[in-house]
């Protein structure tokens, strides 16, 4: 019997659990990247071989505060190069960790020193570049949170790093990285979600309590749409960023690979209640992700009135009159000649790889720059998804706001770093080309990365 997303025949018996996460290794400042076996899935499955950062999946948990300055060394006890990219942060170029690109990969039994400052606090992670789909798709992954000079008041601040995993029968990842099926697809898809590293039944909390739970999804291609129920949690922060408190739209949190979701949650004030969270995001396939079971003595009984928004970071503001105009078209992938058909749109496809930016699929990560952004100036990059898949795309070294999709204005103007574009949707993004070098700019669905749809910004 394969571990399956459907857990609950196996986990029926298993009391709440608190989902630990490993302690803060900010101490050291040194991440490890090493083979390691975990136990992700309950028995009677056995434990698993990963690949992780510090002996455990997620790796350990990053902390610093705003305005501080990190510097990790990352040390590659692996038996391939890799690199470590720091997930949604404003950094230096030569601190991005793209292989080829930004640095040379650092090899087995090599190390390699990031340092940079943290101008904005929120939910960040940080992951491998290199072989993104296999190493991230290992256990190579963990979160980085750049704490607020004063955060809103809660009584938990709580971390859940999503994943999805391949497993075989034996519980051991898959090893059918890099398949055409997944990469013309929806990308590796698996059978097994966890939280923080297991697959949980229930979550013990105080009746009443309040929670900032900060959603990171580390999954090679997985999309979650989580659905609190009667629950109905505040978005506070996308992608890391502050945006205005606001219920989710169709009261489903959506969080595409790479995506973060700061909530703020209050639970029932009667002790012994369930609230159950479902994924809903693949309608044919909702499963229940994970139960908040409110236990012992009531904090309170109704929520507190404490204030939930959080202070802005210092992003620059575009200026949108001024804005210099670009193109993307996304193209390729299964069933994409149908789309670009019915779209109208004519591309002729270069290089090698199932899907394409303007024509061109990206190979490796060091290419000629799509586009040349003047540094300084506001840019706004209008992008046409002309595919049959959702695609998130991630910018790195800037956050962008979302402006509008299919020509209508976005109701929170929020900041990202990663977008979810429907199928046939165009979706307009804004930001001011601040920091100078090449950037990565990509779908972080993994498999379609490594299947050419990834391309160069260059901003100077
Ligand atoms: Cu999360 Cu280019 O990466
Ligand atoms: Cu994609």
């Amino acid at each position: 019997m394969t571990p399956h997303l459907s857990r609950r025949a196996f986990l029926a018996a298993s009391a709440a659990t608190a989902l630990p996460l490993p302690a803060l290794a900010l101490s050291g400042h040194r991440l490890r990247a090493a083979p390691a076996r975990v136990r992700l899935v309950p028995e009677p499955w056995g434990e698993t071989d990963v690949w992780s950062y510090g002996g455990t999946v997620p790796g350990p948990v990053l902390r610093a505060r705003q305005g501080e300055r990190l510097s990790v060394t990352v040390e590659n006890a692996l038996s391939a190069p890799t690199t470590v990219h720091w997930h949604g942060l404003r950094l230096p170029n030569a601190m991005d960790g793209v292989p080829h690109l930004t640095q040379a990969p650092i090899a087995p039994g090599a190390s390699f020193t990031y340092a940079f400052d943290l101008p904005d606090a929120g939910t960040f992670w940080y992951h491998p570049h290199m072989q993104s789909a296999e190493q991230v798709g290992r256990g190579l992954y963990g979160a980085l949170i750049v704490e607020e000079d004063t955060a809103p008041r809660v009584d938990h601040d709580t971390i859940w790093v999503l994943d999805d995993w391949r497993l075989t029968p034996e519980a051991a990842i898959s090893d059918d990285f890099g398949q055409r099926h997944d990469q013309s697809h929806a990308g590796r898809l698996g059978n097994t979600v966890t939280i923080n590293g297991t697959v949980p039944e229930g979550v013990a909390l105080r009746p009443g309590a309040r929670i900032r739970l900060r959603l990171v999804n580390a999954a090679n291609a997985r999309i979650f749409g989580l659905d609190f129920g009667p629950l109905i949690p505040r978005i506070i922060a996308l992608d890391g960023q502050p945006v205005t408190p606001h219920a989710p739209e169709g009261g489903m949190v959506t969080l595409a690979p790479a995506q973060r979701a700061d909530l703020i949650l209050d639970m029932p004030a009667t002790s012994g209640a369930r609230v159950s969270i479902t994924d809903r995001f693949y309608p044919q396939a909702a499963y229940a992700l994970v139960d908040l079971v409110a236990e012992g003595a009531p904090l309170r009984d109704s929520p507190p009135n404490w204030p939930v928004a959080l202070a802005p970071n210092p992003l620059p503001e575009p200026d949108l009159s001024g804005a210099i105009r670009h193109e993307v078209t996304f193209t390729g992938g299964a069933m994409g000649g149908m789309v670009t058909r019915d779209m109208g749109i004519k591309t002729a496809h270069h290089g090698n790889g199932f899907w394409f930016l303007n024509g061109q699929a990206g190979e490796g990560h060091d290419h000629p720059p799509l586009l040349l952004l003047e540094e300084g100036r506001s840019h706004v990059i209008s992008m046409t998804n002309a595919t049959a898949f959702p695609h998130p795309i991630h910018l790195h070294g800037h956050s962008f706001r979302v402006l509008g999709r299919n020509g209508r204005p976005t109701q929170h103007l929020e900041w990202r770093d990663t977008v979810l574009m429907a199928p046939r949707e165009r979706v307009e993004i804004c930001f001011v080309a601040d920091n100078p070098g090449d950037w990565m700019f990509h779908c972080h669905i993994l498999e379609h990365q490594a299947a050419g749809m990834m391309a160069v910004l260059r901003v100077g």
